[in-house]
């Protein structure tokens, strides 16, 4: 693939209008591209590109072999009270998750805690948004990721890849400050963070990928050209083990499916996560000083003394940091990315004159 160097930056407002403006064309209802753009875009602005506009080729190539379905409603499969079961019936995933946390979060307002398992879901994106309706709501929560039959990681002490990159996801919500965000998959790096580089002609750190003989590789190209390397997962065998729990409580608890034989994807561009998430309300423990004991501990860690150049964060404090840095100066994207995304756009139907409309200076 050739590879063009330089990344453009385009307002996130003008990025968004061209995102939903797509996905109208591409056969999508007003509401439900606004939701996939509002989520893309989100996802640039938190600083993961991985999970960005960068995914609207792989999802038009998703739609064109029949999987993405849009315009589905998500579906009940079973409502025990405070635990319900639904099915996102290939529907894009980010209209799927965000209906989920709504019926989360009613019921939590309900019964003061909900666990809800998503099955059968396109991708359902950056994990950390969801934790984020559920933190505006007041709320605790967490999540269990799979990516079905979509193996690009090897377990611990393998060499070939068995299973997804798997995210983790937590969130406390902090009032009158941002929550406290932990948002990562198990993977030393997220895939796309691959496809990303890939894009950009250069290599990824050591310690993340193995070629397809199981030897430690730095070219991102091993994740996206036979023959086929693998990721590693964070940690050795911790991000591992993470990784395993991933896969039965989002996948297995859910009716949904897991990465085995069966279910290998055998060449398909689409992309399906299970997500099993529990819902808490803080208000319905017994910790009248919660916050406070959470604020003394962040002041405490943060008072460490500094190591090196980098200041201390907690979970969440990098991606709002990302946030106002791309609000003031655009999102940035390379220039092979923008490329896929503007042929994707003319392959859902937008007209060149539209097109032009929102190309922004290099
Ligand atoms: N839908 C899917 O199938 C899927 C699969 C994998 C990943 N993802 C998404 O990909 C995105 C990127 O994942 P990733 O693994 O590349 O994330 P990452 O390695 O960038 O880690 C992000 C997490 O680390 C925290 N963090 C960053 N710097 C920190 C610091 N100095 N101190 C303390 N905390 C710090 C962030 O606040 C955040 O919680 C996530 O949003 C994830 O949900 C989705």
């Amino acid at each position: 693939m050739s590879q063009i160097q330089g990344d453009i930056h385009i307002n996130h407002a003008i990025l968004q209008q061209m995102v939903q403006s797509l996905w109208q064309y591409a056969g999508s209802s007003k509401q439900e591209a606004q939701r996939v753009a509002e989520h893309l875009v989100a996802a640039n602005l938190a600083g993961h590109d991985s999970h960005g506009v960068g995914m609207i080729p792989s999802y038009m190539i998703s739609k064109s072999q029949g999987h993405l379905q849009q315009n589905q409603q998500l579906r009940i499969a079973k409502d025990a009270g405070a635990v319900l079961t639904v099915d996102g019936g290939q529907g894009f995933g980010q209209v799927m998750a965000a209906e989920a946390m709504d019926l989360a979060i009613a019921r939590t307002q309900k019964l003061g805690m909900c666990a809800i398992a998503l099955r059968n879901s396109h991708h359902i994106g950056r994990i950390g948004h969801w934790a984020e309706q559920c933190a505006r709501a007041g709320f605790i929560s967490f999540h269990f990721v799979n990516v079905v039959g979509d193996p690009m990681v090897a377990p611990f002490n393998g060499s070939d890849r068995r299973f997804g990159t798997n995210p983790f996801c937590a969130i406390f919500p902090r009032p009158g400050q941002p929550p406290l965000l932990l948002d990562f998959a198990t993977s030393g790096i997220a895939y796309g963070k691959t496809r990303v580089a890939w894009n950009k002609g250069v290599n990824v750190p050591p310690g993340y990928l193995i070629d397809h003989q199981g030897q430690p590789d730095i070219d991102p190209a091993v994740m996206h050209e036979a023959p086929f390397g693998s990721l590693l997962a964070f940690g050795l065998h911790k991000g591992y083990a993470l990784a395993v729990m991933c896969e039965i409580l989002g996948g297995a608890l859910s009716g949904g499916q897991t990465t085995h034989p069966k279910t290998l994807k055998n060449a398909s561009d689409a992309i399906f996560n299970c997500m099993t998430s529990v819902v808490l309300d803080p208000a319905a423990f017994d910790a009248p000083d919660m916050q406070q004991e959470a604020e003394a501990f962040i002041a405490w860690t943060k008072a460490s003394p500094q190591a090196g150049d980098n200041a201390i964060l907690v979970p969440g404090e990098w991606e709002e940091a990302q946030r106002a840095e791309r609000r003031l100066h655009g999102i940035p994207i390379d220039a092979n990315s923008w490329q896929q995304i503007c042929q994707a756009a003319r392959d859902a139907g937008m007209p060149d004159s539209e097109l032009a409309g929102y190309q922004p200076q290099a």
